[in-house]
Formats: structure tokens, C-alpha cells, sequence
């Protein structure tokens, strides 16, 4: 159950239009992610010189780190349309055929949360992806035949949080495949900055720091805690963020020096104190803190583990000598 939780990287309804107002629109205003970008920029290049759509692009790594802002960015860059839909949403063979059928040449379609289609529809893309055509069936009966329909050349991007649950054929027919990586602070410094000229409130470099730091590598994280701060800021300080404000600021909000909540201290707390710091199963570690397994492998466990705080061994989690560090407990393994 995600509650009022400020650090989440999971969208949240009133993310929706700041999403959108400070989502980058070109690959120069896409900070950090060098390498994705620089082969990102290469590949559409060369696409647009042979005149041909860009090959499939499959994007995956942890909410809010930029995905659905590149699916975007892609299209734009390509200079050609993008029709937005989600694994979900495409019930059945036909709303995908539909979609397909209705793209203009060089589109992308940008598929969110594609690890969630069903079978059904999934295989209708196979042929799509890859041949550029799909068949189907016409009639009822024994006089049902299957017809083939050719596609305008497509772009397919994929978007998914868990890469481990796409199936290998899907997998297979992206041409290129991209991870995003968490953010350093100095990139979410930049970000911080360039979204605190959009929504106008001033803030000093240190100031931008300090929420940079605190956004646990995730821009929708950073531009969440800005907004905050811009609140206190603006009611407390003047409408001017300092380090000293952020910090106030943060506290009030608890989030500490690293980004963590009461829900991050509670995961590890729980597996120091209820097994003995692990290894202990992601099951029974929801089950011991009431939440969902699928949450916590999503959204709370990538930080912790880049952090350095949580590892992943075959045996279930482990907690880190530098988590009891953090928590203030003695390590048992350190005598
Ligand atoms: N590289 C970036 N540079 C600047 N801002 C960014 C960048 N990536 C993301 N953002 C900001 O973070 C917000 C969230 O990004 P986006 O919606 O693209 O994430 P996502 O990976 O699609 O998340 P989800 O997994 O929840 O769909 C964007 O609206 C944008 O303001
Ligand atoms: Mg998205």
C-alpha cells in the first residue's frame, strides 16, 4: 500500500502536470543517461539518413527515471508521430491491430508497462515487429480464412519497470535495448535547477544540491521534493531555496540525508531485528511489513541495493554492514 510517500518514484495523480511541464523535449535537454543518449542519437541519425523508421527500442529500469519522457523524446528527434497506449490497455488482438493498422509511416507506437499484455496480444506483434504484418482471421466456421495485412513501417518502444518478465520472443525482436541507470547528484542537480526556472522559484546551487541528494537518483523523486520545498520556501524563506531551507524543509518532510523514509527504515529494521539481518525471501519480508512483494522489488529494493544497504543473494536478502551503520546498529558480522 503506497501511502502519502514523498520519495516514491511511482507516479502519483498529482505528478501529472508537473510531469508534463518539465518533461525534456529534445535529447540535449535529457540530462544524465550518457550512454543511452549517445547511442540513442547515433541510431536515429543513421535512421533518418536511409529514410527508414528507427529500429525497435525496449526501455527498462525502476519509476520515474525517464522512459516514457524518452518514447517522447524519440519521437520528436525522428520528427514523426507517437501513439501512446499500455500493456493493459490493449485487451485484445483487435484493439492492437486497430492501433497498428492506423499509424501514419515512421511512427512510434510507445507501449508502457509492456511486460503486462497478455499472450494473446503479445504474439500479434511478433510478426508485426518483425515482418511488418499481421495476420488475421476473417469469418467464423469452416469458411473462416486468415488474411494477411501489410503495416506502415513502425517504431515500436516498450517501457517496463521489470525486464525479467517479458518473454523471450518479445525480448528477442527489440533491436535495441536500453536500461536506465539511476541518476548521480550532480545530474539531479541539473534537473532541480532547470525545473526550478520552469515553476519560477529561486534556488542556490547549494539548495539544489541538497534535494538532489535526497531524490534517490530519480528525477520524478527530484522534482516532487522541489515542489515541496517551493512550498515551504515560499510560505517560510522568501520563495528562495538555500541548503538551509532544503534541509529544514526535508526534515519536516522526513526524508533524511539519503532519501530514506520511515517505510525504507522499517524494511530494514525488520529484517535486522525479525531475521536476524537475512538472507530472508522477498515474500516473507512482505508479508512481514504488510506490502507487496512486486512493490518492494520495484520500487524500495533498487535504491537500497545501489545504496549499498540491502544485497541480493540466491539465499533471499541481506542487510549490509553500512545499513546497521545507517539504522545505528551494532553489526553482528563485524566482531
Ligand atoms: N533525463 C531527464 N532529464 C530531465 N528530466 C527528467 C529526465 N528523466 C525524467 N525527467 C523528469 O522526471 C519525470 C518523470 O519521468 P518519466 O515519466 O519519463 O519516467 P518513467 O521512467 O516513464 O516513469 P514510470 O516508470 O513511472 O512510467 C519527467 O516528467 C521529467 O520531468
Ligand atoms: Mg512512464
Amino acid at each position: 500500500m503506497e501511502m502519502e510517500r514523498l520519495i516514491s518514484g511511482l507516479k502519483r495523480p498529482e505528478d501529472l502536470d508537473l510531469d508534463l511541464t518539465l518533461r525534456p523535449r529534445s535529447l540535449a535537454e535529457y540530462i544524465g543517461q550518457e550512454k543511452v543518449k549517445q547511442q540513442m542519437e547515433l541510431f536515429i541519425t543513421a535512421a533518418k539518413q536511409r529514410r527508414e523508421a528507427l529500429d525497435h527500442v525496449l526501455l527498462y529500469g525502476p519509476p520515474g527515471l525517464g522512459k516514457t519522457s524518452l518514447a517522447y523524446i524519440i519521437a520528436n528527434e525522428m520528427g514523426v508521430g507517437i501513439h501512446t497506449t499500455s500493456g493493459p490497455a490493449i485487451e485484445r488482438q483487435g484493439d492492437l491491430v486497430a492501433i497498428l493498422t492506423n499509424l501514419e509511416p515512421k511512427d512510434v507506437l510507445f507501449i508502457d508497462e509492456i511486460h503486462r499484455l497478455n499472450r494473446t496480444v503479445e504474439e500479434i506483434l511478433y510478426p508485426a515487429m518483425e515482418d511488418g504484418v499481421v495476420d488475421i482471421i476473417i469469418g467464423k466456421g469452416p469458411g473462416a480464412r486468415s488474411v494477411r495485412l501489410e503495416l506502415p513501417e513502425f517504431t515500436l518502444v516498450g517501457a517496463t519497470t521489470r525486464a525479467g518478465m517479458l518473454t523471450g520472443p518479445l525480448r528477442d525482436r527489440f533491436g535495441v535495448i536500453n536500461r536506465l541507470e539511476f541518476y548521480t547528484t550532480s545530474e539531479l542537480k541539473v534537473i532541480v535547477e532547470r525545473s526550478a526556472r520552469i515553476i519560477g522559484v529561486k534556488i542556490d546551487e547549494a539548495g539544489a544540491v541538497e534535494i538532489a541528494k535526497r531524490a534517490r537518483g530519480t528525477p520524478r523523486v527530484a522534482n516532487r521534493l522541489l515542489r515541496r520545498v517551493r512550498d515551504f520556501a515560499q510560505v517560510k524563506a522568501d520563495n528562495y531555496i538555500t541548503q538551509a531551507v532544503a534541509q529544514e524543509a526535508l526534515t519536516l518532510f522526513e526524508v533524511d540525508q539519503y532519501g530514506l523514509d520511515h517505510i525504507d527504515r522499517k524494511l530494514l529494521t525488520t529484517i535486522v531485528q525479525v531475521f536476524n539481518g537475512g538472507p530472508v525471501g522477498i515474500d516473507t519480508i512482505a508479508a512481514a511489513i504488510s506490502e507487496e512483494a512486486a512493490t518492494i522489488e520495484d520500487v524500495y529494493e533498487p535504491y537500497l541495493l545501489q545504496l549499498g544497504f540491502l544485497q541480493r543473494t540466491s539465499r533471499g536478502r541481506v542487510v549490509t554492514h553500512l545499513a546497521y551503520q545507517y539504522l545505528g546498529i551494532p553489526c553482528p558480522h563485524e566482531q
